[in-house]
């Protein structure tokens, strides 16, 4: 019998709990019910409000095209002009964009007419897409500290730093360290979620302690890939899968400890059926 050990942060978090409860309440085949973009990155809860009726537009020009309907705004949030198209068309609209992703949305607005903004993320991320959206001047990406090194403001002006909620935040206060003693005047603002960090260090942590650690959540969603760059650093067995059925990870003897954790996006009874296939399996 092995010890299980469940990160208490795994799974949903606020702002994806918070967007889903709303994707499945406005759910009804009866009606044109569409999402732009995912809503949230996991393909079985995307499964899930498909059979309810829900579907998925990909691209500005599919809006484009939209006659009616009610379209759901992912929880990562999409750039302003998504919401100015959809207003020009008299689309009916609910925006499940995270508070939190909200917020930055609201720094980049206010700050971007007289500062050039900077984002530590990663730029192919609809989140930092739509950050990137809201800002009234072009604003720069940075995903590493070589980069912020390098980094130097168009025309000397002033920097807002912000940064992706789901950035590594030990990464995000090296960035902070190099923007600091450099010469150009810089605000910074940490936006990287609570719910992001605590879930880091309670994996981390976790990890350390366990022979063998199985980190949850969709190849696609980057907080779940950040746990299992986490706890694979201090656990060598970590596997990374996104059901029960892709778990590798065998009962050799030497497992007495399984530490458990899942991404954001991970819904609840995914971890629960991990669990109990360990408690069976080990
Ligand atoms: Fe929001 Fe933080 Fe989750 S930004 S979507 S509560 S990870």
């Amino acid at each position: 019998m092995v010890d299980i050990i469940t990160a208490k942060t795994a799974g949903f978090c606020f702002g994806v709990k918070k967007a889903v409860d709303k994707a499945f309440e406005l759910a009804d085949p009866e009606k044109k019910v569409y999402t732009y973009g995912p809503v949230i990155h996991n393909d079985e809860v995307i499964r899930r409000l498909s059979d309810k009726g829900v579907q998925l537009i990909d691209s500005e020009d599919e809006l484009k095209l939209l006659e009616g309907g009610t379209v759901i705004l992912r929880s990562h949030g999409v750039p302003k002009a998504i919401i100015d198209l959809l207003e020009d068309k008299g689309i009916d609209y609910v925006d499940v964009t995270c508070p939190f992703v909200k917020r930055i949305h609201d720094i980049v607005y206010k700050e971007s007419e007289e500062k050039q903004i900077v984002i530590a993320g990663n730029p192919a991320h609809p989140e930092v897409e739509g950050i990137m959206g809201w800002c009234k001047t072009p604003a720069d990406v940075i995903s590493t500290e070589e980069e912020a090194e390098a980094y130097e403001p168009k025309d000397g002006r002033d920097v807002c730093l912000v940064a992706q909620t789901t950035f590594n935040y030990k990464k995000f206060e090296k960035i902070l360290e190099i923007f600091e003693k450099k010469s150009y005047h810089v605000i910074i603002v940490n936006t990287i979620c609570n719910a992001t960090a605590n879930h880091q260090t309670e994996a981390r942590s976790i990890a350390e302690g366990a022979d063998a650690m199985i980190v949850i959540g969709d190849k696609k969603s980057s907080n779940s890939r950040k746990l299992y760059e986490i706890c694979s650093e201090v656990c060598p067995k970590t596997e990374f899968i996104q059901t029960v059925n892709e778990l590798k990870l065998k009962q050799d003897g030497s497992i007495r400890k399984v530490g458990i954790t899942a991404g954001a996006s991970t819904p609840n009874y995914i971890i629960e059926e991990v669990q109990n296939y360990v408690r069976r399996e080990f």
